[in-house]
């Protein structure tokens, strides 16, 4: 896959920058352990992102071990190129190089503030002080890599003006990519726009260049603004799946992805191609899309809102009796996509209880799951056991179980058995048993309100981790009584928030099985102090 980084900002598609693993995964508890993240960039390289930023190496060694493996593992020959953050400091950009190393294609994304805010408040420095520094460390970066994406931050409430002369500067130290970040989501379409228009127009070697934008999305205004950036000139998106990221979020990437899609003869013109061109404008594999929203919120803990564009469960609902009489009649009527386009099948029954472990390995592989021996042999497991209660398996029951089975957290608690009694005469009580790594099997029992509080409080009289459960949520994979239930769960300690999901038959099962899910999160978190820095380091 190439990086058309050197073409300068003229060319003739969008590449997408996914910033999931790194400004994503800064979204309060959407933490993500290196497997997982492995996980999502994977198919994030399935899906065709052309540049993943795999986190920010030197605010821990769990990031550094991310960006590394997500480096040597996904940022192979035909895979996307993988970026790494840094302050502009010699000791970050240091941490991001040495990370990126495994990878064929690696970029440095080095960033200092430019607004007048940040610079009297945050850093405490002069703008002449922000020009050497930026200069100085793009050079610095350029010395381990050739590709070196450079930030002003807050360039949306910074000095049009002073904005010009820092990219001159960072562009003539070597940066390929400029990126202009909406820091604080505070411009409008027509302002953001027009900061575009201005750099394009006003910094002279911008053509050396590939304009970016990055936008949180604190008016809601993030995919607005991108693509008001993308009319004028702007040609790297830098986005995260379901919009997940630091308060309101960042631009949402299927919200660009298919706005880009479906409106291409509206912006085919702005690229230089003629109206009526089919070719894509990304590289975007649309049909991963879907596929890749539930993987990112299974993963995070981050439910995706039911109307959320493209992705929520009632996005392509017809509810009232109008739209579904005009649907059938003829499906342009109220829908401008096809459900299919982002990958959301028929929801097909493909396998039961008959189909063999080459049936189901063959099926895995067809939805794009290549798994080990050892991850197919569990998943196999729970597909027989399910497969006895459920006459019929769908795809997304293979998805969940898959998801399920592989990606679980490292486990410090494991959860033996759980048994719970309720009902309208009696008081809800659960008795639950986990194992400890040494072996040692932990009993308790609880009365709680209902038969997950009875759970919950036994689960929390064996592990004794003080904790509070801020979110519970229960949806089911397909329609019909015997459908999957999947538990997402959030629990809160201290300032930190942890997630879990699980998915069983058994709601009670599943929502034990989050939970202590969450609880391994906790632990594991508690083990791991970050780096003294890291609190300072997020961005
Ligand atoms: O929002 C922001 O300004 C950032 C920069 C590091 C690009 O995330
Ligand atoms: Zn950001």
């Amino acid at each position: 896959m190439s990086t058309p980084s050197s073409q300068g900002n003229g060319f003739d598609r969008i590449l997408i920058f996914d910033t999931t693993l790194r400004d994503g995964e800064q979204a309060p508890g959407a933490a993500l352990n290196v497997d997982e993240k492995l996980t999502i960039a994977r198919q994030l390289a399935r899906l065709g992102v052309d540049i993943i930023e795999a986190g920010f190496p030197y605010s821990s060694p769990g990031d550094f071990e991310a960006v590394q493996k997500i480096a040597e593992q996904v940022g192979t020959e035909t895979g996307p190129t993988i970026c790494g953050l840094a302050r502009a400091t010699k000791a970050d950009i240091h941490a991001a190089a040495e990370a990126l190393k495994p990878a064929v294609r690696g970029r440095i994304h080095t960033f200092i503030a430019t607004s007048d805010i940040h610079l009297e408040h945050k850093l405490k420095k002069t703008r002449a002080e922000v020009l050497a520094i930026a200069e100085e460390m793009v050079a610095y970066a350029k010395s381990f890599v050739s590709d070196v994406e450079f930030s002003p931050e807050d360039a949306g409430r910074s000095d049009p003006e002073f904005l010009y002369q820092v990219l001159e500067r960072a562009i003539a130290a070597g940066a390929t990519t400029v990126n202009i970040p909406d820091t604080v989501g505070y411009t409008t379409p027509a302002e953001f726009g027009a900061l575009i228009r201005g750099i394009k127009e006003n910094v002279p070697n911008i053509d050396q260049a590939v304009i970016s934008v990055h936008g949180h999305n604190d008016l809601g205004l993030a995919v607005a603004n991108f693509l008001e950036a993308v009319k004028n000139g702007a040609r790297q998106l830098e986005c995260t799946i379901n919009g997940i990221g630091e308060r309101a979020g960042n631009a949402a990437m299927e919200e660009l992805v298919m706005a880009l899609h479906v409106r291409r003869q509206y912006f085919n013109p702005f690229l230089g191609r003629p109206v009526d061109s089919e070719a894509p404008l990304t590289n975007i594999d649309t049909r991963q899309i879907y596929k890749t929203s539930r993987l990112v919120s299974n993963l995070t803990g981050m439910l995706v809102q039911p109307n959320k564009a493209i992705v929520g469960a009632n996005a392509f609902a017809h509810e009232s009796g109008i739209h579904q009489d005009g649907v059938l009649k003829h499906r342009l009527t109220y829908e401008i996509m096809d459900a299919q386009s982002i990958g959301l099948t028929d929801n097909l029954i493909t396998l039961g209880k008959l189909s063999g472990r080459n049936a189901f390995r063959t099926r895995l592989k067809e939805l794009g799951f290549e798994l080990s021996e050892q991850d197919l042999n569990k998943a196999f497991v729970r597909f027989k056991e399910l497969a006895d209660k459920k006459k019929e398996i769908t795809d997304w029951d293979l998805e969940s179980i898959v998801n399920d089975e592989t990606q679980q957290t490292p486990e410090h608690f494991y959860l033996e058995w759980v048994q719970v009694t309720c009902g309208d005469h009696a008081r809800p009580t659960a008795t639950v048993t986990l194992r400890l790594p040494s072996g040692e099997e932990l009993t308790d029992a609880a009365i709680g309100t209902g038969p997950v509080d009875a759970v919950y409080k036994a689960i929390n009289r064996v592990v004794n981790v003080p904790n509070q459960l801020i979110e519970f949520s229960v949806q089911s994979v397909t329609a019909g009584i015997d459908a999957l239930g999947e538990v997402t769960i959030r629990l809160k300690q201290g300032d930190r928030i942890f997630s879990g999901h699980s998915a069983n038959t058994d709601i009670i099962v599943a929502s034990a099985q989050a939970y202590v899910n969450a609880l391994n999160r906790l632990y594991i978190a508690s083990q791991q102090p970050e780096k003294p820095e890291t609190a300072t380091a997020k961005v």
